[in-house]
């Protein structure tokens, strides 16, 4: 059903400054600061049972007043998006692939009981947002605008139901490097006592609730020196699943690449899904299958696997110099970042700030 994409414009009459703006995006490090305005449209089941989105609109950014017996607060009924807005040499702005965060919302909506939000209304959100925003695009490299696209219910009603009303709303976030200062490779832990998800469970979902649960192993990690979690499947020979908040890739000494398969447990990653198809054009083979954290030792001891790395919209492509735990110590803290690696981050990111054409029509503008 074709519904009302028309958003209402409310600007903020308190937005930062120009010198604000520029002291911020002198160092904006990573989720720390918020542009003026927020993109906002709400739904409501109706007496026919019939749900509609209704009100788009661009508001202030501020405080969101809710019910305090709305579902988000109770049972978690939350997902959430990550993508990010381009600043090309031209100044125009351009993102990246928002018709497959779209679509992943919508998986992730139909996990956790949540309506659909018609394509168009993700995009017009985007693109109204960061219309009225678009001198918090950032132009340094490695930096954009993160664009983080949520959808929460705002029901009151204890019920252990699906909420009949809930709001989709974006924010946007200067970005620098997800890890702070200059990019180089990271320590990993390997969270032992905590999985991230089970068969059967919310693993594939983008939903709050897995980053809650994935916090304890985080908070773990960071008492050993890491800069995020591994998640291994204990049920499934320690099949390599997901860091905290990116997937992962292996580069192996015959240029060859792997990455976890999409076992219904792992974020199928829009990073991922672009790297496999960027490297393939690279002329490297790329396959999507089980890795355990055997191979990865025995790999990198044998000098099979050459390269690891993180990817997501946050962490771009961040090499992996270390993987360790209590009786692990696989690789080494001050590897250097690996050349394949590179070479695939400097195509991918090349891609998203308009260095690189743009053959997949992957980019959107703004
Ligand atoms: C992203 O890469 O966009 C993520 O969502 C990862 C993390 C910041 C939650």
């Amino acid at each position: 059903t074709a519904q009302d994409v028309t958003f209402t414009i409310q600007r903020s009459e308190t937005p930062k400054t120009a010198e604000e703006r520029a002291a911020i995006l002198e160092n904006p490090g990573f989720g720390n600061y918020f542009t003026d305005h927020t993109a906002v449209v709400d739904y409501t089941v109706g007496e026919d049972g019939k749900g509609t989105w209704h009100d788009a609109r661009v508001e202030p950014y501020g405080p969101i007043s809710l019910d305090p017996a709305a579902g988000v607060l109770h049972y978690g009924q939350e997902i959430f998006e990550g993508l990010k807005a381009y600043r090309h040499a031209d100044g125009s702005v351009w993102t990246f692939r928002p018709d497959a965060n779209a679509r992943r919302l919508n998986k992730s909506a139909a996990r956790l009981a949540l309506p659909q939000l018609p394509e168009e209304i993700f995009v017009e959100a985007i693109k109204r947002l960061v219309s009225e925003d678009a001198q918090w695009v950032p132009s340094g490299d490695g930096e954009a605008l993160y664009l983080r696209p949520f959808m929460i219910a705002t029901e009151a009603f204890l019920g252990v139901r699906p909420a009949q009303e809930v709001s989709f709303r974006v924010i946007a976030s200067p970005a620098g490097n997800y890890f702070g200062g200059e990019l180089k490779p990271v320590s990993i832990w390997i969270s032992r006592q905590y999985a991230r998800a089970g068969r059967g469970g919310t693993g594939a979902a983008k939903c709050g609730g897995n980053y809650a649960a994935s916090l304890i192993a985080q908070m773990e990690a960071e008492a050993n020196g890491c800069k995020q979690v591994l998640f291994l499947d204990p049920f499934n020979d320690n099949a390599v699943e997901e860091l905290g908040g990116m997937n992962v890739f292996f580069v192996f000494k015959d240029g060859s690449l792997a990455t976890p398969a999409l076992s219904g447990t792992i974020l199928e990653g829009v990073t991922r899904s672009s790297i496999i198809t960027v490297a393939r054009e690279m002329g490297r083979e790329v396959t999507e299958r089980k890795i355990t954290l055997d191979e990865w030792r025995d790999g990198v001891a044998s000098g099979e696997i050459a390269e690891v790395f993180a990817c997501g919209t946050a962490a771009v492509i961040t090499p992996i110099g270390l993987l360790k735990d209590e009786t692990e110590h696989i690789g080494s803290e001050d590897a250097k970042a690996g050349e394949v690696t590179m070479a695939i981050r400097e195509r991918l990111l090349g891609i998203q700030t308009g260095a690189v054409e743009d053959t997949h029509g992957w980019l959107t503008r703004l």
